[in-house]
C-alpha cells in the first residue's frame, strides 16, 4: 500500500481580524492552534477590494519568526508581486490562475524565489485550467466563494472539483478558502480537502481553540478513514 503523505493543516484568513492589531491577531491565531496564516491579498482589481500587500507581511515577518506565512494573491499580476512577497518573508505564494498569462513561467519564478506555489481557481473556473499544471505546484486552493470578502456563504458546489482533484492526486495539497467553519467542514473533509482556511468562523469566535479543533478533528477523520479504505 502507497504510504499517504496526506496532513492536515489549519490555516486562519486574518481578513475579518481587526488589522490595526495584525501581529496581536497573528499570535492569537497561532497560538490557538493554527498550522499557518492565510494572508489575503487584494488589489482592487482583481476582486473588487483592497487589504494590505508585502510592506505590511515585511514588517508582521520578524515579530512571528517561526509561523508558516501564505499569501493568497487575489492580483492581476501574479508575477510582480513574487519577489517582493519572497523579500517580505513568504512561504507560500498561492496566485490565481484566472489572470494568469504564463502559469508554468510564474510557478517556476516562485519557487526560484524560495517559496511554494499554490495555484488558486474561482468558482466559475474549472479544474482542466489548472490540470496540466499540478506537478508545478505544491497545492490547489479551490475557492468556495467568489474571492473579494469574508463572511460569504459556502458553495458546496465546489465540492464536486474538491473530488475530482482528491480522486486523481490522493497525496495533493487541497485547499479551501471562503465560508468554511464548523457547519461546512464536513462537506470539505469528506470531499479529500486538507487543508482549511477560515475566517469569519474562526476570527469571531468566543474560542477560536476549539474551532480549530473542530475543524482539524473532521479533516483527520476523513484522511483515517480514506487510508482504511485504500
Ligand atoms: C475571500 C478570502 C478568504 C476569506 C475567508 O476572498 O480569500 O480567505 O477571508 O473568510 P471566510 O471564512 O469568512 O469566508
Ligand atoms: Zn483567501
Amino acid at each position: 500500500m502507497a504510504r499517504c503523505e496526506l496532513s492536515c493543516k489549519i490555516g486562519p484568513s486574518v481578513l475579518n481580524a481587526d488589522l490595526s492589531e495584525l501581529h496581536k491577531e497573528s499570535v492569537r491565531l497561532l497560538d490557538s492552534g493554527a498550522d499557518y496564516l492565510h494572508l489575503d491579498v487584494m488589489d482592487g482589481h482583481f476582486v473588487p477590494n483592497i487589504t494590505f500587500g508585502h510592506p505590511v507581511i515585511k514588517c508582521l515577518r520578524p515579530k512571528i519568526p517561526d509561523a508558516f506565512l501564505e499569501t493568497h494573491m487575489m492580483v492581476s499580476k501574479p508575477e510582480q508581486w513574487i519577489e517582493p512577497m519572497a523579500d517580505a518573508g513568504v512561504n507560500q505564494y498561492t496566485f490565481h490562475v484566472e489572470p494568469c498569462e504564463n502559469i508554468p513561467q510564474v510557478c517556476r519564478k516562485v519557487r526560484e524565489a524560495g517559496m511554494k506555489v499554490g495555484l488558486g481557481l474561482k468558482p466559475g473556473t474549472g479544474v482542466s485550467a489548472v490540470e496540466k499544471y499540478i506537478d508545478l505546484a505544491d497545492m490547489i486552493l479551490i475557492m468556495t466563494v467568489e474571492p473579494g470578502f469574508g463572511g460569504q456563504k459556502f458553495m458546496t458546489n465546489m465540492m464536486e472539483k474538491v473530488q475530482w482533484l482528491r480522486q486523481n492526486y490522493p497525496n495533493l495539497d487541497i485547499e479551501v478558502d471562503g465560508g468554511v467553519g464548523p457547519s461546512t467542514i464536513h462537506a470539505c473533509a469528506e470531499a479529500g480537502a486538507n487543508m482549511i482556511v477560515s475566517g469569519t468562523a474562526v476570527i469571531g469566535a468566543p474560542d477560536p481553540c476549539k474551532v480549530i479543533a473542530t475543524l482539524r478533528d473532521a479533516v483527520v477523520n476523513s484522511i483515517q478513514k480514506s487510508q482504511l479504505e485504500r
